[in-house]
């Protein structure tokens, strides 16, 4: 059967390549809104591509009202801001918030050109069709997929990232590798997202850890900024399954962020879809170095992203502060949110909203 190959216009990667884009901005209109957030603003990232604007041009407008992950209401002030300055142009910077909430305001604006700049490995945002955008009238945190949103320029620059927190670098370095695991393992995995995802898939268990402990090591950066960007490849082109499926209603009903709330049901999730497509597993685990059966291979896989999230400190609900009674409560809405989402509908083995509901209990055993 034929398969789409989706990725951005066009790419600059390494060091360097925000300063090395102004031609290229240039080229796609003449006054660009500029979407971000505040932590962003401070870090002088912002700065860094307003002297690039500046140098070439280009007139701008930056917003920096994204708090957290995006609601209606900021990309709908956003796109009054688009509207009131006459902007041509949208530029996303940022963790995958900023990025989400650029996306939005294109698909608001008619589609403008997009540049999206990201300052975090992990969303892969950059290289997606995704966005999503909570409903602040039913708290429920829409997925929304639109290939017009795949922007035409992705600058990629490792260096944003060497400031970022280690909680942070833990949070979205787990959102790529769910990416990359669920991209493999979904029904809709093709030929060429297997090679970006297993390529993801090593730099991830190699460099996060790395980039974790050291965040201005250039190289485990540099290899966890590509990590996310073959990452988000993939799931344009072969979707996330059940982890995203589960991870969005916790993120929209307690606030956790999205790499966190992935990262809490990962391991759960796949050991539930495991016994569905252990050769999968199997093709993970030899890509790490395990030899033997398909299950010890696989097996070899999940030991080690159990160490992973170990290394990393991951959190469970409880220890994140969630009440045990509140999540149950909100437990049976989650459950058919997620499959409203369609995600878990991906996953290789069939998922029933049982299934679901047994996940998200299980997250309480340990
Ligand atoms: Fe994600």
């Amino acid at each position: 059967m034929a398969y789409q190959i989706l990725m951005p216009g066009k790419t600059l990667f390494g060091i360097g390549a925000i300063e090395g884009a102004g031609s290229d901005i240039k080229a796609m209109g003449t006054k660009a809104l500029v979407v971000s957030g505040k932590v962003v603003e401070k870090s002088g990232i912002i700065a860094k591509l307003t002297t690039v604007l500046e140098e070439a041009e280009i007139g701008y407008t930056v917003f920096t009202d994204i708090k957290g992950e995006p609601d209606d209401r900021m990309t709908a002030a956003a796109k009054e801001r688009f509207d009131q300055e006459g902007c041509d142009l949208v530029i996303g910077i940022g963790g995958g918030s900023p990025l989400d909430a650029a996306k939005a305001v294109c698909a608001l604006s008619g589609y403008p050109p997009l540049v999206l700049i990201p300052t975090t490995a992990g969303s892969g945002s950059e290289a997606t069709k995704f966005y999503c955008v909570t409903q602040s009238a039913t708290d429920t945190k829409k997925l929304i997929t639109d290939e017009k949103i795949i922007p035409r320029l992705a600058l990629i620059d490792p260096s944003l990232a060497f400031t970022a927190p280690r909680s942070l670098t833990a949070a979205t370095g787990m959102d790529a590798l769910t990416h990359a695991v669920e991209a493999f393992t979904s029904r809709k995995a093709t030929p060429y997202t297997d090679l970006f995802a297993l390529s993801a898939i090593r730099r991830i268990f190699e460099y996060l850890p790395v980039a974790y402990e050291k965040g201005e090591d250039e190289k485990a950066r540099t290899e966890m900024a590509f990590a996310a960007y073959e990452a988000g490849i993939c799931i344009t082109n072969a979707s996330v399954t059940l982890v995203h499926g589960m991870s969005r209603p916790i993120g929209a009903l307690f606030h956790v962020p999205h790499g966190i709330s992935n990262a809490m049901l990962i391991l759960k999730c796949l050991s539930f879809a495991k016994d569905g497509c252990i050769e999968r597993f199997a093709e993970i685990g030899r890509a790490l170095g395990a030899a033997g059966s398909d299950a010890e291979c696989a097996d070899l896989f999940f030991i080690q992203l159990e160490d992973l999230c170990r290394t990393l400190e991951i959190p469970t609900l409880s220890s994140y502060g969630i009440s045990a009674e509140a999540f149950f409560e909100k437990a049976d809405k989650m459950a058919e949110d997620a499959l409203a989402s369609g995600s878990p509908a991906n996953t290789i083995k069939t998922v029933t909203k049982q299934d679901i509901l047994k996940i998200y209990a299980d997250l309480w055993t340990d």
